[in-house]
């Protein structure tokens, strides 16, 4: 939230977004941890924060700026952590507060910083606050979670009798009935993810005490947890039912609702504001458009500095949705790329990233694990690091690992996919197969499985048995396999974070998207100053002779065919035509303008 670098002492105002003076977390690269699969320090096959303190040395040497850790508050684990009951402490399970000041200090100490993941939206329905609003309809509390009536005319607890007709994103109603007071309760996720009411102006006072005494603590900043959807229409009107939807989309009454922006100020001016350090807010926004964005990270209007937007990751969905999904098409690939860099060019800030808890392995996705494993994995991490915006590496991302062989629906772990399998296969009458088809493709559990540290049982993760089963593929894809060796995935993510902090093009620099129809070759350049890149990738596995592609491809052709390299995923070759590509490769080219 201020212009300081990191290790300085910031005044608590904000940018004045000029490029000489760029907030830190401008030139930035963020690692996110999960906690539960990142590193088991005590054999229990859960991991844990001792782990995580144990292998600050593998980030330190990647060179990552910022750590994201997922939730690790205390929690009923209904949805690994996203459904917290005490704000204020750790779970048992990840370690005690003195293991977590012991985190900070060691990471501050490698001049890393830390972001904590704030879940507000909703709490677990263990969290005491939610507790004592169930316990009756004239509890003080009652208001602070979004209770209703049954349905005008319909019996309670029977289908169709929910306060309005949403779907939750966990499958079913997004209602719950509780017997005991009588009404319905909000969620959105699961049910025991009941919805805040941010409406209430002591809930939004006792997030923000919350926040205050995270940033005491020593923590950085938060990457928000679909913060979206903390301003709602109080009205909750009924949402439109697709056909042959059992459940409507309430998204229009729920996402980015009227105060959404107030709110935002509103915890910037409680929280941030006058306060000395450097931090940084993240608000994950699935739907959020270019336009929002900019009003959300326009350091004038003091809400975030950075958005997650969802745009490219949706692109692979299906008509039916994620669970029915179709092949990437480069061109959309290309064009979502544009645009958030010309929208975001002036006013506003982006998170690049392929991979997060939430979604399947990028190098799987887009990628290929098979033959070109190696080089699309690098290809990827070229053309996102390349742009403008602030890189997240999702743990495991930077040794390539890959989406998982799960074998039936018992190898998952995961409340969406779980969920999504019984009501498609026991309500629907789906064919099992097909479900789990779209399940193995697509779930946030290939993401979730342990990282993989070396070829020793259970992938170095954990002595014990794992929460969840360990991918196959360890003995070949592992960190000790590939820390130090030239040509490996993890090195080459090392030597792509440095070039975002040695060239301040890429941080900085304008962006351009070269020939957006091409079906495979993605080609852009950054400029800044006298200095230009050109980005070149190749989505394919059949070799680009990019110089000889008909059309107006890349102005100055002849320029660029003997231009220096600055990163390439394939061995560098004397004398060799700059513009011909091989499978999966990607190249990095630099030119003095003028
Ligand atoms: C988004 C998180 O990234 C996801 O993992 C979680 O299930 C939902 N929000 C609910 O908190």
């Amino acid at each position: 939230m201020n212009n300081s670098k990191p290790g300085q002492l910031g005044t608590g105002s904000d940018s004045d977004d000029s490029t000489d003076d760029m907030p830190w977390w401008q030139s930035s690269v963020v690692y996110q941890i999960y906690p539960r699969s990142f590193a088991d320090s005590n054999g229990d096959g859960i991991g844990d924060l001792r782990g995580i303190i144990a292998h600050l040395d593998h980030l330190e040497r990647l060179g990552v700026d910022i750590i994201w850790l997922s939730p690790i508050y205390a929690s009923p684990h209904d949805d690994n952590g996203y459904d917290i009951s005490d704000y204020r402490a750790i779970d048992p399970v990840f370690g005690t507060l003195a293991d977590f000041d012991v985190l900070v200090a060691e990471i501050h100490r490698r001049g890393m910083t830390l972001l904590m993941d704030l879940v507000v939206n909703h709490t677990s329905d263990e969290h005491p606050w939610f507790v004592e609003s169930a316990s009756s309809r004239d509890n003080p509390k009652r208001d602070w979670y979004w209770w209703r009536p049954t349905r005008h005319g319909a019996t309670a607890g029977e289908p169709g009798a929910e306060p309005t007709n949403w779907g939750s994103f966990f499958s079913g109603s997004a209602w719950e009935f509780d017997k005991d007071s009588g009404e319905y309760y909000l969620h959105l996720f699961s049910r025991k993810q009941p919805d805040l009411n941010w409406e209430n102006p002591e809930v939004r006072d006792a997030v923000y005490e919350m926040m205050r005494w995270w940033l005491d603590r020593g923590v950085d900043g938060f990457r928000m947890d679909v913060i979206n959807l903390i301003s709602k229409d109080s009205t909750l009107p009924d949402g439109v039912c697709a056909p042959g939807q059992r459940y409507a989309d309430g998204f229009p009454h729920y996402g980015y609702g009227p105060r959404i922006h107030e709110f935002l100020h509103e915890m910037h001016e409680c929280v941030f504001a006058g306060r000395v350090g450097q931090f940084l807010t993240v608000g994950e926004m699935p739907g959020v458009t270019v336009g929002q964005a900019r009003l959300f990270t326009d350091p004038a209007r003091r809400e975030l500095d950075m958005v997650f937007q969802f745009e490219h990751v949706g692109l692979d969905h299906g008509p039916s949705g994620k669970w029915d999904p179709r092949p990437l098409d480069v061109r959309e690939l290309k064009a979502s790329f544009a645009r958030w860099q010309d929208g975001l060019a002036e006013v506003g800030w982006n998170s690049l990233y392929w991979n997060n808890h939430d979604q399947p392995r990028a190098v799987s996705r887009f990628g290929d694990d098979g033959p070109y494993w190696a080089e699309s994995a690098t290809m990827l991490a070229t053309v996102l690091h390349l742009q403008r915006g602030t890189p997240y590496v999702y743990q495991g991302e930077e040794l390539g690992m890959t989406n998982v062989p799960f074998r039936g629906i018992s190898d998952f772990r995961d409340i969406e996919s779980l969920n999504y399998f019984a009501e498609a296969v026991d309500q629907l009458g789906e064919e099992p197969e097909k479900v789990l088809r779209g399940i193995r493709h697509i779930s946030r559990d290939n993401a979730r499985t342990p990282v993989q540290w070396s070829d020793e049982p259970q992938a170095g993760f954990t002595a014990g048995s794992p929460w969840i089963g360990v991918n196959p593929n360890y003995p070949t894809i592992n960190a000790r396999s590939q820390h130090g060796r030239a040509g490996s995935i993890f090195e080459y993510y090392r030597a792509l974070i440095a070039l975002r902090h040695t060239e301040p093009v890429i941080a900085r620099g304008a962006f351009e998207m070269l020939c957006p129809e091409h079906p495979v070759l993605v080609a852009f350049t950054r400029t800044l100053d006298d200095r230009e890149l050109l980005v070149l990738a190749n989505f394919g596995d059949a070799s680009l002779e990019v110089g000889k592609l008909p059309g107006p491809i890349l102005p100055n052709a002849d320029v660029w065919r003997t231009a220096l390299t600055v990163i390439d995923n394939y061995p560098a070759k004397e004398g060799v035509d700059n513009l011909i590509l091989s499978p999966w490769q990607a190249r990095v080219l630099t030119r003095q303008l003028n």
